[in-house]
């Protein structure tokens, strides 16, 4: 039997973090062997909230690959791609447009707390929002689709957005044939990682972010003022005191020891001492990765090898996938007439 497929992508607006790291990445090591695996630079999503910036757009594709590879993937099992190079991901967007309504995505929870977030180019009430970002994730169901992956794995905060592909699965397969399965979504141990400034999510845009390629004395100065209470004691109880339970679950991942051995090897921890310890755990636990990203970014030429293999590899499988859904919608017109 053949190995089901992994389909993840990384949004290329800037170099990865923690939260991506803790949340998506460490599973697309840990199953490598397993899955099939495909990791898309997605920039065409990317350009949908910095169509102003196509500058920065493709320069972090470089970054996202980068930080990707450093995991250190088998490439015999692993694809990775960039997403605009792949235009039948376009043209699925296209018909998959049509099985979603405006309404649902405008009330989808990710397109609501995005927008919420990013006032200042969409609007107060986010009535500047533009066609392209509303329908991310139309266009997020056909990244996932063209290739027919069945796990995906992502931060909490996609959960809605793979709702919406799992939607247009059962509408496409009613109305037209039964061609794609419906995905699943595939949480880490650590879905959510919130901001070093106590806000809801560790984010590129936010800017309050650790990033993988920090150095040690980046990590060490960030940690020293990430926010935290005024209480005394250590504890993890992330609903009343979330920025010191956010710090403690850092040092829990980043000794891949549990939620209670870490709250009880801090105990009677100052917050200060705490958090010298904690950068320096950060450190020796993403010493060999950070060394690893270092070497490949000194390299370009292979990385754009990479891609260029990813891309032929994909482009086939898309044209499989395009074949049958122009069949299934009966616009196959070569066999029609
Ligand atoms: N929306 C995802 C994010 O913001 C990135 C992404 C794009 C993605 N295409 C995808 C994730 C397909 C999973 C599958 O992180």
């Amino acid at each position: 039997m053949s190995k089901k497929i992994i389909l993840t992508g990384d949004r290329t607006s800037g170099a990865l973090h923690l939260g991506h790291y803790f949340g998506s990445l460490i599973n697309r090591k840990k199953y490598e062997n397993e899955y099939e695996t495909f990791i898309m630079a997605a920039d065409v999503q990317t350009l949908t909230d910095n169509f102003e910036n196509p500058a920065k757009v493709s320069s972090n594709v470089f970054e996202t690959i980068a930080d990707n590879l450093a995991l250190d993937l088998d490439l015999d099992q692993t694809t990775l791609f960039i997403q605009s190079q792949i235009p039948q991901i376009a043209e699925l967007t296209v018909f998959f447009s049509n099985l979603v309504t405006l309404n649902k995505l405008l009330r989808n929870p990710t397109i609501k707390t995005e927008l919420s977030q990013k006032k200042e180019l969409f609007g107060e009430e986010g009535e500047s929002v533009n066609f392209g970002f509303v329908g991310y994730p139309v266009s997020q169901a056909a990244d996932i689709l063209f290739i027919k992956a069945d796990v995906i794995p992502v931060g909490e905060d996609q959960l809605p957005v793979i709702e919406v592909c799992r939607d247009i699965v059962d509408k496409f397969n009613s109305i037209y044939k039964p061609v794609f399965n419906k995905p699943t979504a595939m949480l880490s141990q650590a879905p959510r990682i919130i901001g070093l400034d106590g806000k809801a999510k560790m984010s590129k845009s936010l800017g309050n972010a650790i990033y993988l390629k920090d150095s040690d004395e980046e990590t060490i100065s960030k940690i020293k003022v990430a926010k935290t209470d005024s209480g005394t004691s250590i504890e993890y109880d992330p609903e009343n005191r979330p920025e010191i339970s956010n710090l403690v679950m850092l040092y829990s991942l980043c000794n891949e020891i549990d939620i209670d051995t870490a709250v009880n090897d801090l105990k009677g921890l100052n917050y200060g001492t705490f958090k010298s310890k904690l950068a320096q755990d950060l450190n020796a636990y993403f010493k060999e990765f950070r060394q690893r990203r270092v070497e490949i970014a000194s390299n370009p030429k292979k990385i754009l090898e990479i891609l260029e293999k990813g891309r032929e590899k994909v482009s086939l499988r898309a044209s499989q996938t395009i074949a049958e859904v122009r069949q299934a919608m009966q616009i196959d017109y070569e066999n029609k007439f």
